[in-house]
């Protein structure tokens, strides 16, 4: 299903810093870049590549003329010229899709090439996300001393760059992390980090969409307070949704939670891709062989719906701008939360 970004009812769910706390947030640019190699893209600012912190949520593009007075706005809305234009991309991409022999390919063991990503990048690629604490509180709720036995599963874990910083927090004695991810080599990196505490703990190699419904080596059934996806749903091919939905269904004590934030439809990595790299209608290959899918709310609305409550979902919408170089990005994320039915 098809957003229309000019009619989407926007319910963010970040506020912003002065309604916050006055603190500093961090801008975020979390994914391999788009442009097709596993490098930073660096024909984007500093803020677009999340390399230093910005204020956000407190800037708000009045007049057009003032685009280039700053380096980025915060709930920038999309025009019909901007919405149409987008589609025009999306169909120019429909011409030259990836061929049904590289696909075949490409869908036969996504987690090598995710394997190869963390080879060649090790930790180094994404940012710790600071902005974890205003994002998603239940975290850090979840690390205060007297939280009581709270148990958190980040799923597609990588490098660990969301559960060091809050095992970093941890006050808890009662707090257990687990990371998953399907590639070998992230759960590796994960446990032989210096931030990686046993105590509290734990890495296994586990896909979200396995097939046949078994579940990561050292968690139990329905056990889990808090599972995080951040990331990592746009990596499942459309086919995989439903057995991830159930094998997340199993994991999750009942009254648990799903803290997501993903891509949103017409982001600017969505854009950017050029020929043979569309797989389906908004998936994507990057030049690295990793995979990217990108949602509208309605799309969660049902996907996630079909098994959980929806507790909100929300458009995260910011334009970046490289001043020196005329250039304006529209960056869209979707930030949701989900909790199991009691
Ligand atoms: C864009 S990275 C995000 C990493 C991490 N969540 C973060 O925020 O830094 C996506 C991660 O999901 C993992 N992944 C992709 N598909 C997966 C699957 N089916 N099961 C488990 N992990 C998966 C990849 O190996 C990769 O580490």
């Amino acid at each position: 299903m098809q957003t229309d970004l000019t009619t989407t009812n926007i319910t963010r769910l970040t506020m912003s810093t002065e309604e916050r706390d006055g603190s500093p947030a961090e801008v975020h640019s979390e994914a391999p870049s788009e442009t097709g190699t596993p490098e930073p893209d660096w024909s984007v600012s500093r803020e677009a590549r999340g390399d230093r912190p910005y204020k956000f949520g407190q800037r708000y593009l009045k007049d057009e003329e003032s685009v280039w007075d700053h380096n980025a706005w915060d709930h920038v809305e999309w025009g019909e010229e901007q919405r149409v234009e987008a589609e025009e991309k999306l169909a120019k991409q429909k011409e030259a899709p990836v061929t049904e022999f590289d696909k075949k390919a490409y869908m036969a063991d996504p987690a090598r090439y995710w394997d190869l990503f963390y080879k060649n990048n090790k930790e180094n690629f994404f940012k710790d996300r600071k902005w974890l604490r205003v994002e998603f509180p239940a975290l850090y709720e979840a690390t205060k001393a007297d939280a009581g036995p709270v148990s958190i599963l980040e799923v597609g874990c990588g490098a660990g760059n969301t559960m060091f910083p809050v095992l970093g927090a941890n006050e808890n004695p009662d707090l257990r992390i687990f990371g998953c991810d399907f590639s070998r080599r992230a759960v590796e990196i994960v446990r032989e980090s210096d931030q990686f505490d046993p105590k509290h703990a734990g890495a296994s190699v586990w896909d979200l969409a396995d097939p046949e419904g078994n579940l990561p080596e050292g968690i139990e059934e329905h056990s889990v307070d808090i599972v995080v996806m951040i990331f990592v749903f746009s990596a499942l091919a459309p086919e995989q949704w439903k057995q991830a939905m159930k094998n997340v269904d199993r994991l999750l004590k009942p009254g648990g939670r799903i803290l997501f934030r993903d891509y949103g439809r017409y982001d600017l990595t969505q854009l950017r891709f050029k020929k043979g790299r569309l797989l389906d209608e908004n998936f994507y290959i990057r030049g690295d062989g990793t995979r990217v899918y990108f949602f509208t709310e309605e799309e969660l609305h049902d996907i996630f719906g079909e098994r959980f409550e929806v507790v909100k979902v929300g458009t995260d919408r910011r334009l970046m701008v490289n001043r020196q170089r005329r250039i304006k990005m529209y960056r869209i994320w979707l930030q949701a939360e989900f909790r199991k039915k009691e």
